[in-house]
Order: C-alpha cells, then sequence, then structure tokens
C-alpha cells in the first residue's frame, strides 16, 4: 500500500491523519496516511530513510511516496529539496515532499493556496481590496505569492520587528503591490485583516490600533483553537461581523497535498465540518 505521513516534531496533536483518511475514503483511494516524529537533529536522514527502497524492504510497508511537512522542519525540507515549484522556491519554506520519475525529491507549498482557497470558500474575494497582514515570520512568507497572485489593490504587511516586514517586501515586490509598515503606523481600515503571528499562542495580541478594522473588515487568523482565537475575539469586541480561523486553511492544504500526490481533488466543506464538530 503506498505510504504517506505528515513529518514533525512533537506531532502527536496532528489532524493531518485523520484529514488524509477522510480524503482517501471520500475519493476510493487505498492508501496508509500516518504521523512520524523525525529526531530535531536528523531530519534529512529520516526523510531519505522514508523514500528509500530499503526502508520499505524493512518496515514490510509499501514504498514511501509523500510527506507532508510541519514545524519545525518547513525550511530544512526547503533546503533538502532536489526540485522545487517557483512558488515554493520563493515561499522558502515546504509542506508536501514526494519523488518524481527519476526519484528527485520535490518540494511544494500548499499553504498559502490553502489560506485563499478557505477565504474563496468563505465568500471572500481578494482582487481590488486593501489587505494586512500582520507577521513576518515563515508561516507568512508562505503565503505571500498565492495572495499576490489574486491582485489585491494592496498588500501591507506589518511585524513587531518591521526590518523582517521590509526583507520580504524586497523578495515579494516584483509580484504585486506589496509594502511594509509599522505597527505604529497603522491607521486606516482594511477589506481584509489576516494575523499570520504566533502570538495568539501566548494568548497575546499584536500592539496595533483597532483602526484597522471597519465591521465590513475580514478578519483571518491562520490559527485555529476550539473557542475563538485571541485575535478574533480581540476583532470581534471591536465591531467585526465575520471573523474566520485558520481550520480551513489546515483542511485545504491537505487537499491541495492530496491532488499532488494522487492527482484527485477531494471535497473539503465535510471535512471542515467533521473537524468542527470533533
Ligand atoms: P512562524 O513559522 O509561525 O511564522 P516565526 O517565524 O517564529 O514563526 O514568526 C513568528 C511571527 O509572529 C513573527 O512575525 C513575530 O514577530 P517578530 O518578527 O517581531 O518576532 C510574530 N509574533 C510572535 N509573538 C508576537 C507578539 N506577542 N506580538 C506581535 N508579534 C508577535
Amino acid at each position: 500500500m503506498d505510504q504517506y505521513a505528515v513529518v514533525g516534531n512533537p506531532i502527536s496533536h496532528s489532524k493531518s491523519p485523520l484529514i488524509h483518511a477522510r480524503f482517501a475514503k471520500q475519493c476510493n483511494q487505498n492508501l496508509a496516511y500516518s504521523a512520524l516524529e523525525a529526531p530535531l537533529d536528523g531530519f534529512p536522514e529520516f526523510v531519505k530513510g522514508f523514500f528509500s527502497d530499503d526502508s520499505c524492504k524493512e518496515s514490510h510497508q509499501g514504498a514511501g511516496k509523500g510527506l507532508n511537512v510541519t514545524v519545525p522542519f518547513k525550511e530544512q525540507a526547503w533546503a533538502l529539496c532536489e526540485h522545487l515549484s517557483e512558488g515554493a522556491k520563493l515561499a522558502g519554506a515546504v509542506n508536501t515532499l514526494y519523488l518524481n520519475e527519476h526519484k528527485q525529491i520535490c518540494g511544494e507549498n500548499t499553504d498559502g493556496i490553502g489560506l485563499v482557497k478557505d477565504l474563496k470558500r468563505n465568500g471572500v474575494v481578494f482582487e481590488g481590496k486593501k489587505i494586512l497582514i500582520i507577521g513576518a515570520g515563515g508561516a507568512v512568507r508562505g503565503v505571500l505569492q498565492p495572495i499576490l497572485n489574486e491582485s489585491p489593490q494592496k498588500l501591507v504587511l506589518t511585524n513587531r520587528t518591521l526590518s523582517k516586514a521590509d526583507s520580504l517586501v524586497a523578495i515579494f515586490s516584483g509580484l504585486g503591490a506589496i509594502s511594509s509598515a509599522g505597527f505604529a503606523e497603522l491607521k486606516e481600515s482594511f477589506d481584509i485583516v489576516i494575523n499570520g503571528t504566533s502570538a495568539s499562542l501566548g494568548g497575546e495580541l499584536p500592539a496595533i490600533s483597532k483602526a484597522i478594522f471597519a465591521s465590513s473588515t475580514v478578519v483571518y487568523d491562520m490559527m485555529y483553537a476550539k473557542e475563538l482565537t485571541v485575535f478574533n475575539a480581540w476583532a470581534k469586541q471591536q465591531g467585526v461581523d465575520t471573523v474566520i480561523d485558520g481550520l480551513g486553511m489546515l483542511v485545504e492544504q491537505a487537499a491541495e497535498a492530496f491532488y499532488i500526490w494522487r492527482g484527485v481533488r477531494p471535497k473539503t466543506d465535510e471535512v471542515i465540518q467533521l473537524l468542527r464538530e470533533a
């Protein structure tokens, strides 16, 4: 049976095995998908082992066909790829690995397309819109190209450490109307505000003026939680009607990976619903 897995450290919390099992059932695909922990100091060896024929013989399993990569290995995965898509090159990180016909390790980043698809699924249009993205870490870098491809009127990148936002603007400025601004400079409202910081993890809010919100602003937190995330709760308190968390993005990025591997596109709605209820 074709073997797939998500690799991270830690990994026990991952929802990817559940998501891919549902996709496989829905699309009648015969595959196994597990969650594997790689040692922090041995990621490249882990990946080579997973895709090698020897490891399959030793484990009496089928060939390793595809890996999803999560924290903290996405940048290392990017560095070890023998072939990267144009989008993945710019993203500086990959979350999806597979072998091509020459047995080279290929990398894709499906996070950004996952974010765009989830917002579209929620009826959001990017074209001509004013978008603010907060954060300038690896998670944000991975989503910039797919968002710029949607032709927003302008995309403003803001970050606690402004120099990191400036660096990303320099990398992506050829793709569209992207600029940077410090937290204190933000005094106007945006059509779409995306929180790509890890502040929510610690229950913190970025020190930004509530002026970024109008009631019609669509607010998207790339994190997700059982309750409203801290950021989305704050946006609601400021009168924002539509707040969305990153659970849909998780499922949409998985669907893109599944499509790359299997050539079939699973339906995401029912899986998102299932995870919400779980
Ligand atoms: P990830 O891979 O999740 O993007 P990262 O590369 O460590 O992780 O980036 C974390 C992002 O969250 C950064 O933009 C960080 O801001 P700095 O570059 O100034 O460190 C941002 N962040 C984390 N905690 C924050 C907080 N309390 N307030 C504002 N921004 C925060």
